[in-house]
């Protein structure tokens, strides 16, 4: 995907949501569509409504860094709408968070009235339920969602009706979307409003241009839109206007209506009056000029109002601004009366239906406050509503490898995201659950770094984003001394305890070395240690890294030192440099490792120009060296190397390395044999925020595989229906009587595939069982702990066998 992942999104910004654009294209790009879904309906419950109808160009595309590039911005709404879609099939219930619920008490029975069920409203209530309030019906606090009932009318248009020809947009719209939409009114089949002849439209907002093509869908000759300004007066958004202008609408700029035209009960013509700007650029109607247009049909589009006295009575005693509607707060949507509180159009300052959807929100926690004082709490003044939640998120994804507990199975590897500690503070507060920290050695051994030392990937194509195929680099290890790295571990471990601190460290081959940095490491709290014993670059002229893990004997021998000096779990890491990596995975067993990482970057040529000069080009002389590659273009290697250790030494815990760079992949590193999954690529390429995308999407491709209605799916992806010439295949011929059996068919799986018609296949559903979700500690048993550490899963057998390792299943709680 083309999107920059832009730092402080003006997307973000452009959105009266806040919806977080770049976290949820990130989460569709690595085919995570239950991430995508969570992230957008954490902020915005109508994402689905919003990513078809929002006027996004003036909203989140308008704000879009790509807007000037030749392929344009970055169709926010329509990957909104997908993601969406694809969860929707999923038909997964939304639940109030474990934390929520652990925490509900009585004043979440705090009876509250939502007036009205629109955006506003749904909006409201959905944040409400998930702040744990569970009585919608009420009195402790109000909120009036009513939106603006009535459209605004003129005189010209007293006495007329649908029968005569004049619709207001508020009636029309309505009808067209009963009859088109068959997931809006599955009940009963609505047939369009029937329009023959010439349709006038009034007006120049985005719903006069709606009205004119649906118009002209409803069997309309001739469209014309009339506005009383001109066409840089026009408020609808671009995209509108030009839809209609490409379906063969007429546009009359400079027309104000004047009388209605009506001969045996029917519209014949309309009258109208030119209009005109003074010098000062006040409009005038110059009677002069005035001018018919025929007409069967007049649709009046000029917005809505409150109106009814008996609604705005009853609204008292709410303050009332002078346009007749209740004053409020735009803050907190409280109006002036305690406990009342108002939002979307009805408040007079949505527009749209994602700013009514934010009014909604802020208003759910303004009551939530409101209601808490009622009974002495006082939340704070920083909103913190809770993420939309699932039975997905409550998926087990913790691990246990070699005695030590991990929250989730992804870490940093040692690379650039682990520089310093405060990164690594990043890393955990971010979400991640172990980190590895940058290979440190010995004050003797301390490095410069030289600049530049990191290059796209001469693998790649152009585009820098997720799917970045490769990186180069000829880093070397810390510039920071073992005595700064082991400060950074204590203040880690002690900030961060149930966070999983793995240091890496490199030194010669040297006894005394080894023994010194690995109990000096293991003192300062390290919860494991990782040996470099792969860097391919570098160093190699002191004999360490690659120049040590190459060699069976040198890796056993070190392994041997650093056994009898530590008592916590280490693992040297592999180089993938070798030609049988078994070898070195063997002799690291042999010395007493615990495991092992696979595997570190794979030795590479930089990058060489056609003149022959290479890049990156260091100092005067511009030299280089052999670098190490990272990222996706690894993973194939990184694959073979992990299957072929947990094959060829079963059981023995691997922390897996290369190209890991979603969920999807980290999980197949898991079914190859992995037990903890350490990244650096895919961070280094976006940010530490990934971390959000792997875990939902873990659970989710967890959860897949538990729900039985989900059973057809490809990872996230629904099953695809086979079809010929977009209908699907029926298996009947084309002629005779099977003709119509056979439209029949093409026209239910059409309909059916809109209408969610029975409950019965919802996925969770309080009365329908999810069974066998299998929790990643499960599926590492049955990887590697059949028979103890003994017998692992023989992955080259299964491919292509379709065989599964998932056995042993965790029922999620209805
Ligand atoms: C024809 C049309 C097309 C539009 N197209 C778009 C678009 O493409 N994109 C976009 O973003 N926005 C669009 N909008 C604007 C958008 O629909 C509104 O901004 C949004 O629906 C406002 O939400 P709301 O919750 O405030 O009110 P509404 O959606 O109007 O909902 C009000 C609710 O209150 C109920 N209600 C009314 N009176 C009472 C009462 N007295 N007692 C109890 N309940 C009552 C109503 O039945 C309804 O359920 C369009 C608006 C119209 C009219
Ligand atoms: C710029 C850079 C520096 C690295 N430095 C180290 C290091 O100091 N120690 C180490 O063990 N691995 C180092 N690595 C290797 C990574 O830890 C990791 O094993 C490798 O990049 C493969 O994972 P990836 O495909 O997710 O990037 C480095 C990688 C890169 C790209
Ligand atoms: S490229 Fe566009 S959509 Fe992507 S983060 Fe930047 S502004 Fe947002």
């Amino acid at each position: 995907l083309r999107c920059l992942k832009c730092a402080d999104a003006p997307c973000q910004k452009g959105c009266p949501t806040q919806l977080d654009v770049k976290a949820f294209i990130t989460s569709i790009s690595n085919k995570n569509y239950y991430g995508s879904a969570r992230q957008i309906l954490s902020d915005n419950p109508l994402g689905l409504t919003c990513g078809m109808i929002c006027p996004t160009s003036d909203l989140c595309v308008g704000g879009c860094n790509l807007q000037a590039s030749e392929e344009g911005p970055i169709n926010i709404g329509g990957l909104q709408q997908f993601a969406c879609e694809v969860f929707k099939k999923m038909n997964i219930r939304q639940i109030v968070s474990k934390e929520v619920r652990e925490e509900r008490n009585e004043s979440h029975s705090s009876p509250i009235a939502l007036i009205g069920c629109g955006p506003a409203s749904i909006s409201c209530a959905s944040f409400l339920a998930r702040l744990g309030y569970t009585d919608d019906s009420g009195v402790k606090a109000v909120f009036i969602g009513i939106g603006m009932p009535e459209p605004k009318k003129i005189d010209v248009f007293q006495g007329l009706t649908q029968s005569h020809g004049f619709f207001t947009s508020k009636d029309f719209l309505p009808m067209v979307a009963a009859a088109s939409k068959p997931g809006m009114c599955g009940c009963s089949k609505k047939s369009l409003p029937h329009l023959k002849g010439r349709v006038i439209v009034l007006g120049a907002g985005d719903t006069a241009f709606d009205c004119a093509t649906s118009a002209l869908r409803c069997g309309a000759s001739r469209v014309t839109v009339v506005f009383r300004k001109g066409f840089t007066g026009i408020r609808a958004v671009p995209e509108e206007m030009e839809a209609a202008r490409e379906e063969r609408c007429e546009f009359m700029p400079y027309c104000s209506p004047k009388a209605v035209n009506v001969k045996n009960g029917r519209i014949v013509s309309m009258q109208f009056v030119k209009t005109d700007q003074h010098l000062d650029g006040t409009w005038y109607e110059d009677e002069e000029q005035q001018l018919t247009l025929k007409a069967d049909y007049i649709i009046s589009a000029f917005g809505s109002t409150l109106l009814d006295p008996d609604v705005v009575s009853a609204m008292a005693p709410v303050g009332m601004n002078k346009l007749g509607t209740p004053k409020v707060d735009k803050t907190t949507q409280a109006t002036d009366v305690p406990g009342v509180f108002a939002g979307g159009d009805v408040a007079g300052v949505a527009e749209t239906t994602v700013e009514s959807v934010n009014d909604g929100k802020v208003a759910a926690w303004s009551i939530h406050k409101y209601i808490q004082s009622l009974h002495g709490n006082d939340v704070g003044n920083t909103p913190k509503l809770p993420m939309f939640y699932t039975p997905i998120d409550e998926i087990d994804i913790s691990v246990e490898m070699c005695g030590v507990k991990f929250e989730n199975p992804f870490g940093l590897a040692s690379a650039p995201p682990t520089t310093s500690g405060p990164m690594c503070r990043r890393a955990f507060e971010q979400g991640w659950g172990f980190v590895v920290t940058k290979t440190f050695g010995l004050d003797k051994d301390l490095v410069t770094n030289v600049s530049p030392r990191i290059v796209k990937g001469s693998t790649s194509g152009p585009i820098y984003g997720p799917n970045q195929g490769s990186f180069l680099n000829i880093e070397l290890i810390s510039e920071k001394s073992a005595a700064y790295w082991l400060q950074c571990i204590r203040e880690l471990k002690r900030d961060f305890p149930t966070k999983v601190v793995i240091a890496s460290i490199m030194c010669t081959f040297n006894q005394e070395d080894w023994v010194l940095l690995a109990t000096q490491a293991e003192d300062a709290g390290a919860d494991i240690l990782e040996l470099n014993l792969s860097c391919p670059h570098g160093m190699g002229e002191k004999g360490m890294g690659m120049a040590c893990g190459q060699d069976p004997e040198i890796v056993k021998t070190i392994c041997s030192w650093v056994r009898k000096a530590v008592k916590i779990p280490f693992f040297p890491k592999m180089t993938p440099n070798i030609t049988d990596i078994r070898t070195i995975a063997r002799a690291a067993k042999e010395g007493g490792a615990n495991g092992v990482t696979a595997t570190n970057t794979v030795s590479g040529l930089m990058h060489m120009k056609a003149d022959g000069t290479a890049w990156p080009a260091v100092g005067m002389e511009k030299r280089t060296t052999y670098g190490g590659m990272s990222g996706s273009a690894i993973r194939p290697i990184a694959l073979k190397a992990v299957s072929a250790i947990a094959n060829d030494l079963k059981g023995f815990p691997i922390m897996a390395t290369g190209g890991i760079e979603s969920a999807e992949t980290g999980l197949a590193f898991l079914s190859a044999g992995a037990s903890v999954l350490q990244v650096c690529s895919a961070v280094q390429n976006q940010d530490y925020t990934v971390i959000d995308d792997y875990c939902t999407g873990l659970r989710a491709l967890l959860y897949l595989k538990g729900a039985k209605t989900l059973k057809d799916w490809d990872g996230q992806s629904p099953p695809i229906e086979r079809q010929q010439k977009g209908k699907p295949v029926t298996g009947l011929p084309h002629f005779g009587k099977f003709r119509e059996e056979r439209t029949q068919i093409e026209k239910n799986t059409f309909r059916d595939s809109l209408i969610q018609s029975n409950d019965d296949s919802f996925a969770s559903r309080p009365d329908t069982v999810v069974e066998a979700v299998p929790t990643v500690q499960v599926m590492l048993k049955m990887t590697h702990l059949s028979e103890g550490y003994g017998s692992g899963r023989e992955v080259a057998n299964s491919i292509g066998t379709g065989a599964t390792c998932l056995g042993t299943h965790t029922p999620i709680p209805p």
